[in-house]
């Protein structure tokens, strides 16, 4: 009982103090063109280099790419610009300036335990809540699994939603499977998946998209990350794990999957904000996808893959680990291509998605979860979705009044992966 009430005190507070910790005073943002291709392998080198963050990346010759300096490393990243010839512009001269306007925007109101909500973003705690409610809520056709225990020891919950078992065993029904998050400072990933999850289950007009399809969706599959960019720092991106022989926390669960692992794109450098880690699946969180698969897929019942991330507004797939298309690329391009349409018609915020193999839209990058679901977890049909980030000032900042719009259009592109899969 005491233990309870100590536990909302403390939650009441951190709603009154939500600032994080770290200050991104100083910090500035370069923006770099690279006109041949010598300046974009240098680039790619400088990315793979400690403590510069690529929030923005190039897709081809002559577009900008931004990166974050901090003010200790400002003097010298001018100097090895210049020494290599590259002209650059400061587009942000204090990357604080910009959280502190996001921190007053995004009020955060108290929702209560076992609701959700898009109008602001969530603690982690609060989705598991809302999982838990509605499991309770509806058991006949919503069941949480325990999908894994992130490194900090938070509890990942996995909800699938079924009417039940297939009238013929030897025909299973298809599974959906969409996750979200894998990236901590990618806000609007895991409502997008929320979303998904509250227009099924409490929405009963769509009863009829349980009926012969099963969903299994995780909407944060990387919860320490996710908190430590609500408390800590913002732009955080990788899991929270030590890593031996180094003070760098952390490794990018995209770059930790075990195809092509480190191949291209991925740093071995534990202080990189790319880093596929001290071995493939050495997180917890990646390994407990891996796990998911390896006993729920033995039979190839997930006929589609979807994880959530932002941004771009693009509808990626295989393969990332290199500039290869896949043999089927055609049905993959054609799915996305109707799915492209549907996000569009829906009206709401009218994105444009670009479809495509992931390393040809944006950049070759081994280790990613939708290359090994392809290749070894069972699914052809596997995409990334690339969320678009409205009008947020800069990357990941999707304003929260652009959750709802955001999530709403990416629902109706869901639907028509629903119809695909259904058929
Ligand atoms: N923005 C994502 C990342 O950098 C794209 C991942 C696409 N998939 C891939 N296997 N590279 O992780
Ligand atoms: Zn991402």
């Amino acid at each position: 009982m005491l233990l309870k009430a100590s536990f909302a005190v403390l939650c009441a507070l951190s709603l009154l103090n939500w600032t994080n910790g770290f200050s991104y005073e100083g910090y500035k943002v370069y923006e770099i063109v690279a006109h041949d291709m010598t300046e974009v392998h240098f680039l790619r080198e400088l990315e793979k280099q400690d403590g510069l963050d690529f929030i923005k990346k190039a897709h081809h010759l002559d577009d900008p790419n931004d990166i974050v300096v901090a003010p200790k490393d400002q003097e010298n990243f001018e100097k090895i610009l210049k020494g290599n010839g590259l002209e650059y512009k400061i587009i942000v001269q204090n990357v604080e300036e910009i959280m502190e306007a996001e921190r007053k925007a995004t009020i955060k109101p108290f929702i209560g335990l076992g609701h959700v909500t898009f109008r602001s973003y969530m603690f982690h705690h609060e989705m598991n809540a809302y999982l838990r409610r509605v499991a309770a809520q509806y058991p006949n056709i919503a069941t949480l699994e325990h999908f894994g225990t992130s490194y900090e020891g938070r509890e990942m919950l996995l909800i699938r939603v079924s009417s039940g078992p297939s009238s013929n065993p030897d025909v299973p029904k298809p599974t959906i499977f969409i996750d979200a998050g894998i990236h901590a400072r990618e806000w609007i990933a895991p409502p997008a998946a929320l979303y998904i999850i509250q227009q099924l289950v409490e929405n009963p007009e769509n009863a009829a998209l349980y009926e012969n399809v099963d969903w299994a969706i995780i909407p944060c599959l990387n919860p320490d990350g996710y908190q430590y960019t609500q408390e800590e720092d913002r732009w955080w991106r990788k899991t929270r794990s030590i890593n031996a022989n180094s003070t760098c926390i952390g490794t990018d669960g995209n770059r930790n999957f075990d195809y092509y692992w480190m191949h291209l794109g991925a740093s071995n450098s534990p202080c990189s904000d790319i880093f596929a880690g001290p071995e493939a699946f050495s997180e917890p969180e990646t390994a407990a996808l891996r796990d998911w698969f390896l006993t729920n897929n033995a039979n190839n019942v997930v006929k589609l893959y979807i994880t959530f991330h932002s941004y771009g507004s693009m509808l990626l797939y295989p393969w990332g680990y290199d500039r290869i298309v896949p043999d089927d690329e055609e049905d993959l391009l054609q799915l996305g291509n109707l799915v492209a349409e549907a996000i569009y018609n829906a009206n709401t915020l009218r994105s444009e998605y670009i479809v495509n193999t992931s390393a040809l839209a944006l950049y070759e990058a081994a280790g990613g979860s939708d290359d090994w679901v392809k290749a070894v977890g069972g699914v052809d049909l596997s995409y990334t979705i690339e969320l678009p980030y409205g009008d947020s000032p800069l990357p990941f900042m999707n304003p929260a009044y652009q959750i709802l719009p955001t999530v709403q259009e990416t629902w109706a592109g869901i639907i028509a992966f629903h119809d695909f899969i259904e058929e």
